[in-house]
């Protein structure tokens, strides 16, 4: 299989995640991409080199300086996992002016500077790719910028923010006080490395306004979206609601009006014990999305942690990996194995 060198900005959760996973699952990659696709690490950015890490690198793939791993002539895609909107911005924009492509999970730095940067892929025809931006291990972007392609977007609603959901979850069904609650979802590689983004209600509002952007295509300037977060809600709020047959969810809700106007918000919200929506525990997101000729879908999954925003990362990889090889000829599916071993019809337990 034919080797690509990612230079990966960042090695903490998402991106030790993403060394696991490629190292686990290299081998079905590369059957499944019909022998194009080897992903190896070439360069590794982090902040402190000595620090103990879950990941076994060679020494001299760690670097500090980050053009150095975007200079680096092994970096075929740069994999910008750092987070914050300054030096991650400085990482994608030298990336990007160098032809390379990028992935990113990085949805502040998409919806405050996506402007500037989505100019300079326009300009140097390079991708960015950012499925784990939002929602976590759920292909909720390519699922509005491809499969919705031929639907006019109604809504989208939904729970988009783990950290929040968690908290509120065990504040509710564990009496948990909030700060204890929101201690656990850090230690679970949940939070955001700044959680007051979490819990203000920021982070929802940084992916629903790149929702959005994928769906009406036109930049949000996020100082026009309304934002709350749970950050005000109070063991007292979560009883009330309890007793009234309600649960308390942070809700994104991106909508168009019949008059064209699109619609943000961000905000605590009562939603009935009956609504499936009231279902999404623990650090489960769930997005509704209304299109013209589809009618409703609701997608759900993990919406934050490693391994399921690595899946993300990585298919964002494989996909940015392809369009470098420039595959030409077949471009739909192929099976890529002559047989395989199915269970007997009379061993499948009903
Ligand atoms: P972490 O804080 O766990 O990891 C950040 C990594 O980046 C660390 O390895 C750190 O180095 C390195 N780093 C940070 N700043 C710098 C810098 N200025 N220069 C060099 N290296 C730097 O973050 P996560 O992995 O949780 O998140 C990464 C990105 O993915 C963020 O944009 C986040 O929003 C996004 N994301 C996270 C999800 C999650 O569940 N955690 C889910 C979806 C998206 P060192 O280790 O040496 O400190
Ligand atoms: N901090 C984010 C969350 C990570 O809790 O949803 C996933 O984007």
């Amino acid at each position: 299989c034919s080797s690509l060198g990612i230079g990966l900005a960042g090695l903490g959760t998402v991106g030790s995640g993403v060394v696991l996973a490629l190292e686990r699952n290299a081998g079905l990659i590369c059957d499944r991409t019909g022998g194009q696709v080897k992903l190896e690490v070439a360069k590794v950015l982090v902040r402190d080199p000595a620090k103990v890490r879950p990941v076994n690198l060679p020494a001299e793939t760690i670097t500090t300086s980050w053009r150095e791993l975007v200079d680096d002539p092994a970096v075929d895609i740069v994999v910008e996992l750092i987070g914050g909107t300054t030096d991650a911005f400085e990482i994608v924009a030298a990336a990007l002016r160098a032809g390379k492509p990028v992935v990113t999970g990085n949805k502040a730095l998409l919806a405050e500077r996506g402007v500037e940067l989505f100019a300079l892929s326009k300009e140097f025809d390079t991708p960015i790719h950012f499925e784990a931006a939002v929602a976590g291990g759920i292909p909720i972007i390519k699922t509005v910028q491809e499969s919705f392609i031929g639907n006019r977007i109604h809504s989208m609603t939904g729970i988009i923010n783990g950290t929040s959901n968690y908290i509120l979850e065990r504040m509710t069904t564990a009496g948990l006080e909030f700060s204890a609650a929101l201690s656990e979802a850090q230690a679970l590689g949940y939070a955001e490395a700044d959680p007051a983004l979490d819990v203000n209600g920021w982070d929802a509002a940084h992916k629903a306004i790149l929702l959005a952007t994928l769906a009406y295509g036109f930049p949000i300037d996020p100082a026009k979206v309304h934002v709350a977060g749970i950050e005000q809600v109070r063991p007292i709020d979560i009883e009330f609601a309890t007793r009234l047959g309600y649960v308390v969810k942070l809700l994104a809700v991106v909508r168009e009006h019949p008059d064209g106007e699109v619609e943000l918000r961000v905000q605590p919200s009562f939603i009935a014990k009956s609504h499936i929506l009231a279902s999404v525990h623990g650090v489960f997101n769930a997005v509704a999305v209304h299109g013209d000729a589809a009618g409703e879908s609701l997608f759900y999954g993990r919406g934050a942690g490693q391994d399921p925003t690595a899946s993300s990362v990585v298919a964002d990889l494989v996909e940015a990996a392809r369009s470098l090889r420039q595959a030409t000829g077949h471009r739909g599916f192929l099976p890529y194995r002559d047989s395989g071993t199915l269970l007997p019809v009379d061993a499948t337990e009903t």
